[in-house]
Parts: C-alpha cells; sequence; structure tokens
C-alpha cells in the first residue's frame, strides 16, 4: 500500500482545517492575555507622559500617569508589567539606582498601594543611571575602559533590594554581568528577601533591535558599545551555557531576548531545561510593526497576533510586549 501521497485518504491534513471549531479544538498553542507583561517607562514629575517618538503608543510617564495607565491596563487582563526608570540626574556610578526615593522605588511603592494585584517586575540595570550609558561600573582593569564585572554586581545586588524593599514582586537583571544571579540571590536573601525570585535576561543579545529603547529610556552608550558583554547574535550554543549557568545560581525563571529574530534560541533553551521561559519582543521589532502598519503596508492586528502566537510557539512561557495594552483590547 501507498501511504506517500494524498491520494492514500487518511493523509489529507486539510480535513482538519475546514471547519473553524475544529481549528480551534485542534490548535497546539494559544495566546492569552495572562501570557503578556507590559513594559512602563517611569520618570520623575507629574503630569508627564510624554510619547516615546520611535515607539508610537508607548509613553515616558510620571508616577501619577502610571497608575492611570497601569489600571486600565489591568481592567483589560494584563496582570504583570516591568519597570524601566528614568532618573532626574546621572553619574558615573549610577548612584540614583540605590536610592529608596529612586524613580522605580517610587513607582513600585504607588502600584503595590494602589493596584496590588498587578504584578510589578523590576528591570535590574545601571545604563539608565550612568552618565557614561553603560550597565555598570567602568574600569581600565582589563587594559581599556569597560564595565567592570566584579564591582558591578555589588551594586546590581543593592538596587535588587532596594526595589524588593520597595515591593517588587519580582527582580529581573538585564546587564549580562558574570555572576550576577548568584551576587543577587545572595543580596535578596542576606536582606530577607529569600522569597522574591529572579527572573534573569540569561540570553541577551547585542542587538540593534534594541534602538528605540534606549530613546526611550534615554540610555544609549556614550561611547563604544555593549558587546563586551551582551552576546554575539551569531551563536546559539553560548546562550544554553549562559542559561545553565543562571540556573546554578538560582534564576527562576529566564529569558531570551530579542524575540523574533531568537525563536531558534527560545526553543532550544525550552527543550534543554524545562523551566519558565520569557521571551521579550523588543522595542525595535515594536516599532517595524508599528512603522509598516502606519503605512498601511500589513495588517497590523494579524501580524501582531502572528508574531506573538509564533513566540509562544517556539516555546516562550510568557512574553514581554508593547503590544500587550493592544492585544488585551483584540482579545477581549
Ligand atoms: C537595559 C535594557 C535594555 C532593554 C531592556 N533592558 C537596553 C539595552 O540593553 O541596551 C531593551 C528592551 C527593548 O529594546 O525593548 N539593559
Amino acid at each position: 500500500m501507498d501511504l506517500s501521497g494524498p491520494s492514500f485518504p487518511s493523509l489529507r491534513l486539510r480535513r482538519l482545517r475546514q471547519h473553524p471549531v475544529l481549528r480551534d479544538l485542534v490548535r497546539e498553542t494559544t495566546l492569552d492575555v495572562g501570557d503578556l507583561i507590559q513594559p512602563f517607562f517611569v520618570r520623575p514629575g507629574s503630569g508627564v507622559r510624554r510619547e516615546i517618538g520611535s515607539m508610537p503608543g508607548q509613553f515616558q510617564l510620571s508616577v501619577d500617569q502610571l497608575l492611570r495607565e497601569a489600571e486600565a491596563v489591568r481592567d483589560l487582563g494584563i496582570r504583570a508589567c516591568i519597570l524601566f526608570g528614568i532618573p532626574d540626574s546621572k553619574d558615573p556610578e549610577g548612584s540614583s539606582a540605590l536610592n529608596e526615593q529612586g524613580i522605580v522605588a517610587q513607582a513600585v511603592r504607588a502600584l503595590k498601594r494602589n493596584l496590588p494585584d498587578l504584578l510589578v517586575i523590576t528591570d535590574e540595570c545601571f545604563c539608565e543611571y550612568t552618565s557614561h550609558g553603560h550597565c555598570g561600573l567602568l574600569s581600565e582593569r582589563t587594559g581599556r575602559l569597560d564595565v567592570d564585572n566584579d564591582r558591578t554586581l555589588e551594586i546590581l545586588a543593592r538596587q535588587c533590594v532596594v526595589h524588593a524593599q520597595a515591593g517588587a514582586d519580582v527582580v529581573a537583571p538585564s546587564g549580562m554581568m558574570d555572576g550576577m544571579v548568584r551576587a543577587i540571590r545572595a543580596g535578596l536573601d542576606a536582606a530577607g528577601f529569600e522569597h522574591v525570585p529572579i527572573l534573569s535576561y540569561a540570553a541577551k543579545y547585542a542587538s540593534a533591535f534594541y534602538g528605540p529603547f534606549r530613546e526611550a529610556a534615554e540610555s544609549p552608550p556614550q561611547f563604544g558599545d555593549r558587546r563586551s558583554y551582551q552576546m554575539d547574535p551569531a551563536n546559539s550554543d553560548e546562550a544554553l551555557r549562559e542559561v545553565a549557568l543562571d540556573l546554578q545560581e538560582g534564576a527562576d525563571m529566564v529569558m531570551v531576548k530579542p524575540a523574533l529574530a531568537y525563536l531558534d534560541i527560545v526553543r532550544r533553551v525550552k527543550d534543554r531545561f524545562q523551566v519558565p521561559v520569557a521571551a521579550y519582543n523588543v522595542s525595535g521589532e515594536y516599532a517595524l510593526v508599528k512603522a509598516a502598519a502606519e503605512r498601511g503596508w500589513i495588517e497590523e492586528r494579524r501580524i501582531v497576533l502572528e508574531v506573538l502566537t509564533a513566540i509562544r510557539r517556539a516555546g516562550a512561557d510568557m512574553i514581554l510586549t508593547y503590544h500587550a495594552r493592544e492585544v488585551a483590547h483584540w482579545l477581549r
């Protein structure tokens, strides 16, 4: 019997594609608002709602406006957000990141007081706070000016403790320092925050897709680039080593970033480790869709749902995405 061609009746795959209900029943991947994490950019002041040029529909918000926005997304069914801070002043040490009155600490306290059910994740990094725009303290220990890994670990752990004290539900270190998860876990535990999980940006690539974010967070490096700490986009095995190390050091969840050009990495991580995996659908991915949609070149809604479903299909349990709000609206 020849089972190879479509002439053998049981091999007709189109049979399950005829009826919309049947298509729903056999669908392998779901996309739910409960899978989405909304990023917010928060800055000092009040009444501030400043649209980000390269990210239409995304804003730098003062705390009062953040509360309004967060309530709106919460009412649409989004249950988690991640905060990025833009401080009033920057210095070479990024010292405002360690201040209990710092912008992210203030925002966390306000969110937890007003919207206690919304899960608040804090991004833990120094590029938004340093005058040079790099993700930690600089030194010339290696013979050229570069981020000093081990000195940065100390302040990273302190930054996480400040945010945990303010009420952050999850801390998410994004600086790609070696040993950051171990240092943060030790710091949190010593301060009595054993219960606060770490979502590590474990496989974070040195990507051109972060361009719009750096406008949004006012954090472009003032010299050089981030290739001495973020990963080479050409590497895949190395991502597995990054994830393995972070898990050994105590990461509770791991992230792959960006998402769309790195779906193979998401899949490899999920297949290898079976831990909760997040994918970050980053600013450049958002900007590409928005720009093409503005010109009427693509069907925005279908594209966004297809992209996010594909990220889920690749193995992501959760997705950080600037599309969260509109998706929540569409899926209602
Ligand atoms: C901070 C950080 C960045 C992003 C998230 N956390 C920027 C960077 O590494 O330069 C990018 C997010 C995005 O592009 O949406 N280290």
